[in-house]
């Protein structure tokens, strides 16, 4: 039932963002009244959990504070100036519902929960600097090869510029530092690489099955509405991504992973590493997609060469037989060579990340 649904969501960010968790518990309970939160969800009511209602609800008014037409709930916002006052939000909730019920149910309806966080950069840009050091060790070269990177899932395509961030570590801007968008990555350890090296991404695609336009207002929009509103470090972050992406547009392609990968992958490119990376999809994958994604790769693995490498990167969560169920890691393969690397784990959103490489089996 679409209340219970609203309580896992809300269940999910307890912890992290008290103004979502709140705004869900009370919406919760005025779905199990049959008030006005009813008509706004009307047909939905049969939603898998997988496409969690709760934060579509919970996106679609932040999209409406967003774009400035729900002044007195943007009070509670702090992503619009504003600060939460956990005791009357419901109180300045209500309103917009009313006013907004029909327009709120069409948004619900259509969209996906869609989301593109660019602190991933951060360990995508300690990665690609140890996969293009080993390459060049591994084919004997002394400068290393410039990356064509290809991104699966790649969302609004915001990971797609790791080279235009500055990155602040040990007081020094390393990646790109007149960046205008700064991360502070808080590292643990380095990655085994020289990161002083100028990293030059001479080709970059994405593909993602629902593609954000971050070029158009709306895409920018979408994005903006599903960062938790009281996550103001992440919000800004992000607008610092978009604006980035203005500035150096790459398109993301429509397309299933696999099927978009075989056709990059189809013919080797010469003295330059091809980079496979992707953050935060697996989970998201059929099993045919997995199965036909790895055979894929397989293939492409089969036909690199030292003067035409490949690498595969991801950060995703994996089991754990510790004390947490399961970590984000980073890993690193990279053909013909043979390297096989857990380089490290950290947050889900990239930020902190603790550099600890060994082999991966
Ligand atoms: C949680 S988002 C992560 C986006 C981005 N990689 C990041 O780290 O911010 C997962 C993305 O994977 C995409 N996705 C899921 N299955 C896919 C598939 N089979 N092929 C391409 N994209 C897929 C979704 O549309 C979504 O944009």
């Amino acid at each position: 039932m679409l209340a219970e649904l609203f309580l896992d969501a809300a269940r999910s960010c307890q912890g992290h963002s008290p103004l979502t968790h709140a705004l869900l518990v009370a919406a919760a309970g005025d779905l199990a009244r049959g008030g006005v939160t009813a008509r706004v969800m009307a047909g939905a009511e049969c939603d898998r959990q997988g496409t969690v209602p709760g934060l579509r609800f919970a996106g679609a008014l932040h999209r409406l504070v967003l774009e400035g037409r729900a002044p007195a709930l943007a009070a509670h916002y702090p992503t619009a100036g504003g600060e939460p006052d956990l005791r009357t939000l419901w109180d300045d909730v209500l309103p917009v519902l009313h006013e907004h019920a029909d327009e709120l149910r069409a948004a619900i309806a259509s969209t996906v929960v869609q989301t593109n966080e660019p602190g991933r950069s951060a360990p995508l840009f300690g990665g690609l600097q140890t996969a293009t050091h080993l390459a060049a060790v591994a084919a004997g070269r002394r400068t290393r090869f410039p990356v064509r990177l290809l991104e699966v899932g790649a969302s609004g395509g915001l990971n797609l510029r790791p080279h235009r961030i500055a990155y602040l570590v040990d007081g020094v801007k390393l990646g790109d530092p007149g960046s205008a968008f700064a991360l502070d990555p808080r590292w643990t350890g380095r990655p085994p690489a020289d990161l002083d090296h100028n990293l030059r991404l001479v080709r970059r695609a994405g593909c993602d099955l629902d593609p954000v336009d971050v070029t158009t207002e709306d895409g920018r929009l979408h994005l903006q509405s599903f960062v938790w509103a009281d996550q103001v470090h992440r919000f800004e972050r992000l607008r610092a991504a978009l604006d980035l992406a203005q500035l150096d547009p790459v398109p993301v392609r429509r397309a299933a992973g696999p099927e978009w990968l075989a056709e990059q992958l189809a013919r080797p490119e010469r003295d330059v590493l091809t980079v496979v990376w992707h953050s935060v999809v697996w989970q998201y994958t059929s099993p045919a997609d997995r199965a036909m994604g790895r055979a894929v790769l397989a293939d492409a693995a089969g036909r690199a060469t030292p003067m035409a490498p490949l690498a595969l990167l991801v950060y995703e969560p994996r089991r754990t037989h510790g004390a947490d169920p399961y970590q984000f890691q980073l890993l690193l393969k990279l053909w013909p060579a043979g390297v096989s690397l857990r380089l490290g784990s950290g947050a889900g959103h990239g930020i902190p990340f603790t550099w600890d490489p060994r082999p991966w089996t």
